[in-house]
């Protein structure tokens, strides 16, 4: 372990995981869902466990959550922080490429399952933390690269700040701090505008808040039971004036569109290109279906990609400091 970028001492150890803030879960299955699937880990091995658990909880061994990386010129001797790491689909394949990985999460269990997909794939330069996004026990500057990928949206979840907005911007300029002088802040999140969420849910768990009016939103989660909306996502523009907010400078800004989504970012298209966006329409996604038929016929047309770049998924970013 690399000590001189830890600059507090942990509250307690658990499992050899350093807590330097109270263990807080967070996942899309219940807690002893992992628990109990840890459990078998240890006692009976992976075979058991991916018999039992393939598709329980949110892992899985496809490794190419961090492709987007190849558009960071990243190197064997980056010092990488993953925040929010969960379950390690990030910190996984960026262990094997860099010097070392610094990876926290809010959750326990999250980072113990890490430590032992760590240990099965015998990855020795991870160092695992608990602890909270806004009480990092962090020395400045130390890193090359900053990972938030599906994290910024979750921050305002926490209890330091009671705008999400305040909480985001907080969180942005926290990483600047940590950075290197030109280092790179990696993040993946949704577009607010998505055209797929007239279909899906947004991340409150409850349909068409993304689209709505902040306030509006947040009315409509209380009255359904699920406390205030806190889970701020934003268009392209929205994005940029917050992580320039932040202090990062609106040049050093690259948005790319990752196709089919920031998690499984097959083909990454820089935002700027529309010629790349209509090949991708045209020739590399699936032309089933009369729909897929006519929007593939309206690629032809560069205002329809402008319109289609808007409505989007899903944004990678890459800001340099
Ligand atoms: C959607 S998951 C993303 C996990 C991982 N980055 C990935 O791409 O697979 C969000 C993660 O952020 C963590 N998280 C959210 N707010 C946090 C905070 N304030 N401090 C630390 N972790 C936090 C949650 O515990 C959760 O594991």
């Amino acid at each position: 372990m690399e000590n001189t970028i830890f600059i507090k001492k942990p509250l307690e150890i658990k499992d050899n995981i350093p807590l330097f803030s109270v263990d807080k879960y967070w996942g899309k299955s219940p807690e002893s869902v992992l628990l109990s699937g840890l459990k078998i880990i240890d006692e009976q091995g992976w075979k058991e466990f991916n018999r039992y658990y393939a598709g329980k909880l949110d892992f899985t061994d496809d490794q190419s959550r961090a492709d987007w990386r190849f558009n960071v010129p990243v190197d064997k001797n980056f010092m990488v922080l993953d925040t929010g790491a969960g379950m390690g689909r990030i910190t996984l394949p960026l262990a094997k490429v860099v010097k070392r990985v610094v990876a926290f999460d809010a959750s326990l269990s999250r980072m113990q399952f890490l430590q032992r997909r760590l240990k099965e794939e015998g990855l020795n330069n991870v160092d695992l933390l608990v602890a909270d996004f806004f009480d990092l026990p962090l020395a400045d500057a130390s890193f090359d690269l900053i990972v938030m990928n599906g994290v910024l949206e979750w921050v305002g979840k926490t209890n330091f700040f009671k705008d999400p907005q305040a909480a985001q911007l907080a969180s942005l300029k926290i990483c600047l701090r940590l950075l290197k002088p030109g280092g790179y802040l990696y993040i993946g999140i949704e577009n607010r505008w998505a055209l797929s969420y007239l279909r899906g849910f947004d991340h409150s768990g409850l349909r068409y808040t993304g689209y709505m009016p902040r306030f509006l939103a947040s009315w409509y989660c209380q009255l359904r039971g699920r406390g205030k909306y806190d889970t701020y996502t934003y268009s392209r523009s929205g994005y940029e004036k917050l992580i320039t907010q932040a202090g990062f400078t609106k040049e050093n800004i690259q948005f790319f569109l990752p196709y089919p989504g920031y998690n499984v970012p097959r083909i990454v298209v820089p935002y700027g290109n529309l010629n790349i966006l209509q090949y991708l329409i045209v020739y590399l996604m699936s032309a089933r279906g009369q729909k897929r038929k006519l929007i593939q016929f309206l690629a032809r047309f560069d205002i329809f990609l402008w319109l289609y770049r808007l409505l989007f998924f899903s944004f990678n970013i890459i800001i340099k400091k």
